[in-house]
């Protein structure tokens, strides 16, 4: 399997498995230690900032070792059978930790807690505890059922549940970029896929706990934040008596209105539901970062209609052209499927070309895989052979390197506004930081600029994924 990594926070595959580090805390359960590891989307390194808060108010610490843990959770995707692939083989290495340590209380939390529920006490004899994405308050309970020796399993979806008074714990954070959640759940019944299932209904958070979220990460120094939703332009709000409505737009506006110095950028939107209102707002905010990822799936009608992704080619290509006339220079991203039930060698050129049309500035691209109980599972046969999709994915992964290549070429000599976010993974002399197009820029260290400021940087030189240039000091 072939996947593309690119620089983009919310799709960081290099952060995979990563564990997450809390301060100590006093409480009930002050000095157990608490190791989370978190695989899957933005949303799930999200959830589990929130699973630390709610522990952490119990008195839990966290650790980066899970040998010296006494809970030990892992949170799960299932967009994949290699994801859930991962989690089990993960898991096996937590086996080896319990039979060391058989007091260790081992946790399945997200979507794949979500997709087999208590099945993963038979399957897994080293689990303890099954969470889903909507149970994170019960934790504690379950914790205290495990400890008196029963197995606890709390998979209850939710039509409301937000989280939305919870105060994340940021985890292994920079202090400059945060994830917050504006929604969650899916409505929309893609044939592929397993979110609805996993996460349930869509539901939007109150926009006034995003706000209030904002400014407090502003206030703390963070200078980005990213609006997490599986389909941020079906964001909706409207007051008890509905005399006010916030739609996504609308939210845009509001935390892009805290500081002209906090940078919004969101993710992900929907070909579908992003309207020109959501393109206008980006337009006239300049802390609105100039960059869409806008998953196509497929550049074929037909293979959208099996997918049921609701638009057709023509739609895509509309919502591209939209882009390209209100924002000339913002930056588009996607997701591509191959071997979807039924492509055919035509209609895999079609996504080709889509791709020709667009030139996306990065792309994430998988082969399809089949998940148990989604639409496609129970209508399609998955009858595209391994090295069929393997190949037309190997097809689009070069493609897309050229495309991402003269992309960031196209940027050579002008100059970007870079908010330095650390240094460059592979030297201290440099920093890293991405301009507002989300392109990764590498630049020498300045002394009288530090992280969390912006710069004006030229770039100079391109990898096939990262811009490298020097800084232009800015004239009073
Ligand atoms: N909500 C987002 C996508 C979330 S899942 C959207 O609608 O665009 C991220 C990506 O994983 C999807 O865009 C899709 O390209 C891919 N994906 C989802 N299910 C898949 C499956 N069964 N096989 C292969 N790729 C899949
Ligand atoms: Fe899955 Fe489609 Fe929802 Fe995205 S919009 S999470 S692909 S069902
Ligand atoms: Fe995976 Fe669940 Fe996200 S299936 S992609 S962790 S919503």
């Amino acid at each position: 399997m072939i996947d593309l990594v690119l620089p983009d926070k919310t799709h960081d595959e290099s952060r995979q498995g990563e564990a997450l580090l809390l301060e100590p805390v006093d409480g009930k359960n002050a000095g157990r230690k608490l190791y989370i590891e978190s695989y899957g989307c933005a949303m799930n390194f999200s959830d589990s900032e929130i699973v630390a808060s709610i522990l952490s108010e119990q008195g839990f610490e966290t650790t980066g070792d899970f040998n010296s843990a006494d809970v030990v959770f892992i949170n799960t995707c299932s967009i994949r059978e290699n994801a859930e692939t991962r989690v089990r083989n993960r898991l096996k290495e937590f086996k080896t930790a319990k039979s060391k340590n058989p007091g260790m209380v081992v946790g399945v939390l997200g979507c794949m807690a979500e997709r087999l529920k208590a099945k993963f006490l038979e399957e897994e004899k080293l689990v303890d505890v099954v969470v889903g994405p909507d149970a994170y308050r019960d934790l504690p309970n379950l914790i205290d059922q495990v400890d008196s020796g029963q197995k606890a399993v709390n998979v209850l979806l939710s039509r409301e549940e937000t989280y939305a008074d919870i105060n994340p714990v940021r985890l292994n954070s920079n202090g400059i970029n945060a994830f917050v959640s504006i929604m969650r759940g899916c409505d929309n019944m893609c044939s592929f896929c397993v979110v609805p299932f996993t996460r349930g209904r869509e539901r939007s958070r109150d926009p006034f706990s995003i706000v209030k979220e904002s400014t407090d990460l502003f206030n703390a120094g963070y200078r980005e934040v990213t609006l997490l939703g599986q389909n941020v332009d079906s964001y909706k709000w409207a007051s008890e008596d509905e005399t006010e409505k916030v739609n996504f737009a609308n939210l845009l506006e509001m935390v892009a209105l805290i500081n002209p110095d906090l940078r919004v950028r969101f993710s992900t939107s929907h070909p579908k539901d992003i309207t020109d209102e959501v393109l206008y707002t980006m337009a006239k905010h300049d802390n609105i970062c100039k960059y869409i990822h806008l998953p196509v799936q497929s550049g074929n009608s037909r293979v959208l209609e099996l997918m049921n992704r609701t638009y057709d080619r023509e739609w895509y290509i509309n919502r591209i052209d939209a882009i390209r006339r209100i924002m000339p220079e913002c930056a588009i991203s996607t997701d591509v499927i191959t071997g979807f039930c039924s492509e055919t060698d035509e209609e895999h050129k079609e996504t080709v070309s889509m791709m020709e049309y667009v030139k996306y500035d990065f792309a994430y691209m998988f082969m399809y895989s089949e998940r148990p109980g989604t639409l496609a599972a129970k209508r399609y046969a998955d009858d595209i052979p391994e090295p069929v999709k393997a190949a037309r994915l190997t097809e689009i992964v070069a493609l897309q390197q050229q495309h991402s290549h003269q992309r960031l070429q196209a940027q050579i000599g002008k100059v970007q506004r870079v908010l330095i976010e650390g240094f460059s993974k592979k030297s201290k002399n440099d920093y890293a930081g991405r301009t507002d197009q989300n392109a990764m820029m590498v630049f020498p260290v300045d002394e009288r600029y530090k992280p969390g400021q912006y710069v004006n940087v030229m770039a100079e030189r391109c990898t096939t994924a990262t811009l490298m240039g020097r800084i232009i000091p800015q004239t009073p």
